[in-house]
């Protein structure tokens, strides 16, 4: 064993020597070894938007086949765990998806070249030239309460790029979604705030101002351009130095930035904490957030304040201490099932924190992105109407199918999210059938069967259940659009697999 070998103080140091270096010939040789990756590794990648390299220094231990290290991108800092065999290696970051590593790849000639998120990475062993450099550390302001700016009485509604596009969000596809908005009905059922996610940045001048780049040639213009169809226009950044995709933030420049985005006519910030956890621990979320809630509070325009830090910290609990409008509760959702159910079930702890002005937000739609199927959809938006969640369409709203124009559209559904009362539902399993019921204004309420296994299942909604004295004096179903009748104190009906049943009640 290595430990026996390394541990031979008597051997004399020569014979130790070579006796190492025969030992690392005959390991190097053998089958099912490669080369060792420990190292500090300084990896490029493609160009971005706006002509930065994206770049990352990974450092890495082997043991035996056990990689241990830490991956520091230009948006993130994470530790990482995995496993090399031979030249080929395989990394997790810690405390992400446990099943699938988010890097791999081998190590060739000296290089290690591995596949992340869709990037391809070429790495050497790194310089000093190569590290990023060292930001001051700006110590985070004394807590006090940001006031209420009066916004997102019930949970916003729009679309935002980042689902389906990603880096390819430009002003064209901005501008067509926005006349998309309009010709759809979207606006005119709610969905109001058109939304620019990651990628949207260029760099800073000699001012500090940040600059668009050349995908977005005049922000203002654009501004302009939505808000004369009647919307709302939103954008992106991070309390880090550096978004999640990489490009510049607001780490240092939050009042300036707040004041851009003001004179742009922006009307919605998703401020997202990526490159932020590099700098601060999670005991400074609060007043981190706070610093950009007070610099969209001095601005003096009204802007909805979206805070997107994955339910770290508690978030619920002081979000609207720092002007939160909504807060995400859980990592990035992606257009599946099991993506989809894990969101939802994952914020039910924080249904008490939800009501008027500051909201729960387990992640954007996918509803119309194509891999989960309609009564998947059904069940998509019925739960993010129960909970208060915000409606953010993630799909192309120029091209949806008429099925996805009836789910995005359900005006009845719509209703039952952008209730006044704004309570948040809580789910109740029984078997495969899993029961949210949200309370509404109108002293009724609106209950979802939501049908988690994979064969059709019967149903049955009991008046006695419903907490509204047993007594029931109309109930609709919002998806048959027809009204439906309890007999014997019950309504039942199949539900298809991963389907749902959403009844709105009234009491006698
Ligand atoms: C994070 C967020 C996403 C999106 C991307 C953009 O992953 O959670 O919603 O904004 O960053 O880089």
């Amino acid at each position: 064993m290595l430990g026996d070998w390394s541990g031979r103080k008597t051997l004399p140091a020569v014979a130790a020597k070579t006796a190492a270096f025969f030992f690392c010939l005959i390991f190097l040789a053998a089958p099912g070894f490669g080369q060792s990756l420990t190292g500090r590794w300084a990896a490029t990648s493609r160009t971005l938007d706006n002509g930065e390299t994206l770049k990352a220094i990974l450092e890495l231990t082997q043991t035996g086949s056990d990689l241990k290290g830490k991956l520091t991108g230009l948006g993130f800092g994470v530790d990482v765990t995995g496993t090399a065999t031979g030249n080929h290696f395989e990394l997790f970051g810690v405390g992400w998806d446990e099943k699938k590593p988010f890097m791999v790849g081998d190590l060739a000639n000296g290089e290690l070249r591995w596949q992340q998120w869709g990037d391809a990475y070429v790495a050497k062993a790194a310089t000093a030239a190569d590290e990023f450099p060292k930001l001051p550390y700006l110590e985070p302001p004394p807590l006090h309460k940001v006031a209420y700016n009066g916004l997102a009485k019930t949970p916003p509604m729009g679309w935002n790029s980042w689902n389906l596009f990603q880096g390819k969000v430009d002003d064209q596809t901005v501008r067509t979604m926005a006349d998309a908005m309009v010709s759809s009905g979207m606006r005119d059922a709610g969905y109001i705030y058109v939304n620019i996610d990651d990628t949207w940045e260029g760099v800073r001048d000699a001012q500090g101002v940040l600059q668009a780049n050349h995908k977005f040639p005049d922000m203002k213009a654009l501004a302009d351009y939505v808000h004369s169809k009647g919307l709302k226009l939103g954008i992106y950044s991070s309390p880090g130095p550096r978004t999640c995709g990489g490009y510049p933030a607001s780490y240092g420049h939050e009042a300036q930035d707040a004041k851009l985005f003001a004179a742009w006519g922006i009307d919605y910030l998703k401020y997202d904490w990526c490159s932020a956890g590099i700098i601060y621990k999670n005991d400074a979320l609060q007043p981190v957030y706070q610093k950009m809630g007070d610099a969209l509070e001095e601005t003096g325009r009204p802007i909805v304040f979206s805070l997107c830090e994955y339910g770290m910290g508690s978030v619920e609990k002081w979000g609207p201490e720092v002007g939160g409008n909504l807060w995400r509760t859980t990592g990035d959702i992606n257009d599946s099932w099991a993506s989809m159910i894990d969101n939802i079930e994952k914020q039910a702890p924080t249904a008490p924190y939800a009501g008027p002005g500051h909201w729960n937000d387990p992640d954007m739609l996918e509803i119309g992105n194509g891999h989960m199927s309609d009564d998947e959809y059904r069940s998509h938006m019925s739960l993010w109407a129960l909970t208060a969640a915000p409606l953010l369409a993630g799909n192309d709203i120029r091209t949806m199918s008429a099925a996805t124009k009836s789910i995005l559209l359900n005006k009845e559904v719509i209703a039952i999210d952008q209730d006044p009362l704004g309570k948040q539902a809580s789910p109740v399993k029984s078997g495969d059938l899993e029961t949210w019921m949200k309370p509404l204004a109108d002293g009724g309420v609106a209950v979802g069967l939501v049908n988690l296994g994979s064969a059709p299942a019967q149903a049955t909604v009991k008046a006695s259940d419903l907490q509204l004295g047993g007594k029931v004096k109309k109930a609709r179903d919002l998806w048959t659009h027809s009204d439906v009748k309890f007999e014997n104190g019950a309504y039942s009906v199949t539900v298809p697999s991963h389907g749902v049943l959403l009844l709105r009640v009234s009491a006698k």
